[in-house]
This record gives structure tokens, sequence and C-alpha cells, in this order.
């Protein structure tokens, strides 16, 4: 953590974070209004985030990451811009999402450049796979949505089946892989792959009713 991180941390983390518990949450008394919510899964350091939230205060966003870094960089980033709808849940988000997320309570799901798991030995650990997308199709509302982008073409076309053999869940785009949706700013993983010059592949599914 930079000494910025660390201070915003500190100063913030109270006011915008929800402890983990084993109890589903009610978004309405969370947010204190009937807005939709979003949940973003792994986060990094948030600009992104901040970014849409900020572009969209009639929504509301809640984040899901481990990593403390940037849980105080997205801390500054929201009382910088004086966002008021964004939320933190500082757990692991598998875990989080089955205990603190109640069945068709979510509107949609933002899960931008998870890590790929490159090695073949490894790819147990991705987080799109079932039943892990069971579990984002049974949190979500009828029509609501998962969107997914990576910049690790293998794992696209992984989730691509993972996501499309998920019982409940529907290609917005029945050809494949999804257009860049014109709302999502680039995130710093993105641009990092962009430098690269891997390609970009999106995903986004909903779900059906
Ligand atoms: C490759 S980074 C992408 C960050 C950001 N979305 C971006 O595009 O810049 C993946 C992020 O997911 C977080 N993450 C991975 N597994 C997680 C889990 N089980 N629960 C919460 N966060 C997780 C990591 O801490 C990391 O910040």
């Amino acid at each position: 953590m930079t000494g910025a991180q660390r201070r915003s941390y500190e100063m913030f983390f109270s006011r915008y974070s929800l402890p983990f518990e084993e109890k589903k949450l009610d978004f309405s008394r969370v947010f204190g209004n009937n807005n939709r919510t979003v949940v973003e899964i792994g986060f990094g350091m948030g600009i992104a985030t901040a970014q849409i939230a900020e572009a969209d205060r009639n929504s509301n966003y809640l984040g899901i990451e481990v990593h403390k870094p940037g849980i105080g960089k997205l801390l500054w980033e929201i009382e910088r811009r004086n966002i008021s709808n964004i939320r933190i849940i500082e757990h692991d988000a598998v875990e989080a999402l089955e205990e603190m997320l109640g069945d068709g309570s979510t509107d949609g799901f933002h899960i931008f450049f998870p890590d790929p798991w490159r090695k073949k030995r490894h790819h147990k650990r991705r987080l799109i796979q079932k039943p892990f997308t069971s579990a984002l199709a049974a949190k979500l509302k009828p029509g609501g949505y998962v969107y997914m982008v990576t910049d690790w073409a293998e794992y696209g076309d992984w989730a691509l089946v993972e996501l499309s053999s998920t019982p409940g869940l529907i290609n917005a785009y029945p050809s494949g892989f999804a257009e860049p949706q014109t709302w999502r700013p680039k995130t710093k993983f993105e641009e990092k792959g962009l430098l690269k010059n891997r390609e970009i592949r999106e995903l986004l599914f909903r779900k059906e009713g």
C-alpha cells in the first residue's frame, strides 16, 4: 500500500464498507434507495468502478475485492469524486456472493479482467466456471446481466463455453462475443493488456425471464 492508499483506507473504510456477514443484504437499506444494484467482482484499483458509478448516480454499485491497496485507492476516488453510490466488501467474492446476496436480488455483475490462471493445471482456479456461474445466475433478477471482459483469449473462449452452458443464462450476442459496451471505461489491467497487443474479449449474458 502506498501512504496515500493506507491513509484513505484508515479514514474512509468504515464509511463505505460493509462487513462480511453470513446474512443477506437488503440493498434498499444499504444504499437508502430502491435503485438498481450492480455488483463488481475484483475491481482492482477501482478507477473504472468510480468512473462508472460517477457517470450513473442513479444506480448502486457494490464492489467486492480482497486487494487492500485497490480498496484504499477506490476509497480515495469515492471521496475525491463525491460519490455516494458505491459500497465495498473486503472479502472473497465467492463466499460473499453466496452468503450475502439474496437469490434474485442483483441487477448485474461486472467481472473485468479476472485473473486468467494461464497454466492448464491452474485452470481450476478460474472464477468463471460452473458452479460459480450458476451462483451468478441464481443471484440475478430476471433480465439481469453478467458482463465479463478478458484480455486472455483462451479464457474468453473458456468463459463462453461455461456461461453458455449455465442454465438460466442467455447470451445477449448469440453469435458469440459481445460488442464493447460504450459506457465501460478502460480498466488498469486492460491498459496493460492493450500495451501487449492482447485481444480483448467481452461476454454479456442475461438471466432469462
Ligand atoms: C487481474 S485483476 C483485475 C482488476 C480490475 N478489474 C482491472 O481490470 O483492472 C483481478 C482482481 O480480482 C481480485 N480477485 C481475484 N479473486 C478474487 C476473489 N475471490 N474475491 C475478490 N476479489 C478477487 C484480485 O484481487 C484482483 O484485484
